[in-house]
């Protein structure tokens, strides 16, 4: 499949599935993932706590867990491939100090483990590249989280409806991104959206591009603008939600100001839909299409990510 058609199945990927386990009756919940696997985490420790979940949750990256973690708490491992190093040390950890744990991937070791250890694993299809299989995974751990299956339609039928403009979008912001560093300017609700951006940029573009959030940039990146060498080779990306913090959308339309005065026009970025879920997969998507147009401007396959690769192939010797 050509990752154009990869992209276009981004809203078919969503799929409502009834599971039985009371995720929410869990003292905390541990995503663990890396890369197109490790957003996911991400984007769900946004749903709940925008929904006011009464669990905590954390998206986590590394080896090992939180010393922190104990029963009674939930470690979820997802794993495109199933053979990610840091995702199968936190699989093994948590097994060790006899933690709950579910898994996602398509097969691999992830698969094998799971089925050894009589570990609930769910299966997502095979033949994508992990960051273009990111409804697959999502929508697993939005039916385990509880979703309802009206929203997971709504949010299809959001993104299939919106799937040609947002492909315009991305194709225009690609334009203006050319021969630049991306640089996103996020808000809390957007924040995830932004190095999602971010990531997509390396990966399929295989550009450097980097993201700060606001309130935070207000207290350090913004005096980086005074330096015209650098920023003359920047293109900026402003995003928010508009259930952002009412004194965040005040600071996002001071940045723009801040902008204006050093004649940056920025590319403002707004995730459409009527819920914060729908508003920041549609962010998500639109940074999707425009990593891919901007890699073909480039002249690069979007696909390959051969120095990812090399260093995994480099891991796994004599381990
Ligand atoms: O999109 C990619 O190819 C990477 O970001 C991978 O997701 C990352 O290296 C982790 O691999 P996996 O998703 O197979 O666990």
């Amino acid at each position: 499949m050509s990752p154009e058609e990869m992209l276009k199945t981004f809203p078919e990927q969503f799929k409502w599935e009834s599971y039985k386990m009371d995720i929410l009756s869990y003292k905390r919940i541990i995503f663990c993932g890396m890369g197109g696997s490790g957003i996911v985490g991400d984007i769900a420790v946004c749903w709940l706590e925008n929904r006011e979940a009464p669990v905590f949750s954390i998206s986590y990256r590394g080896y090992g867990l939180p010393s922190w973690v104990e029963r009674g708490d939930i470690v979820i491992c997802t794993s495109y491939s199933g053979n990610t190093e840091e995702t199968l040390s936190n699989f093994l950890k948590a097994v060790e100090k006899g933690v709950d744990v579910v898994t996602i991937s398509s097969g691999g070791k992830l698969e094998e483990l799971s089925a050894e250890k009589g570990i609930t694993h769910l299966k997502i299809p095979a033949g994508y590249a992990p960051r273009y299989a990111l409804g697959f995974m999502l929508s697993k751990i939005l039916c385990l989280l509880g979703i309802e299956r009206e929203e997971i339609e709504s949010l299809k039928n959001h993104l299939r409806s919106r799937l040609k403009e947002i492909a315009k979008k991305g194709e225009d912001i690609a334009q203006r991104l050319f021969g630049y560093l991306p640089v996103m300017y996020a808000t809390p609700l957007t924040e995830v959206g932004a190095f999602r951006w971010k990531t997509q940029f390396n990966e399929n573009s295989k550009t450097q591009a980097y993201f700060a959030s606001l309130p935070e940039l207000h207290h350090n990146e913004v005096v980086g603008l005074d330096n015209a060498q650098i920023r003359n080779k920047c293109a900026f990306i402003l995003m928010s939600d508009p259930q952002d913090h009412e004194r965040v959308l005040k600071r996002v339309e001071i940045t723009a100001e801040v902008l204006k005065r050093l004649g940056i026009v920025p590319i403002v970025v707004k995730g459409s839909g009527d819920s914060y879920l729908l508003r920041l997969l549609d962010l998500i998507y639109i940074g999707d299409w425009a990593s891919y147009y901007l890699a073909l401007k480039y002249g690069f396959d979007p696909l390959p990510v051969k120095v990812i690769d090399y260093i995994k192939g480099e891991l796994s010797k004599g381990s």
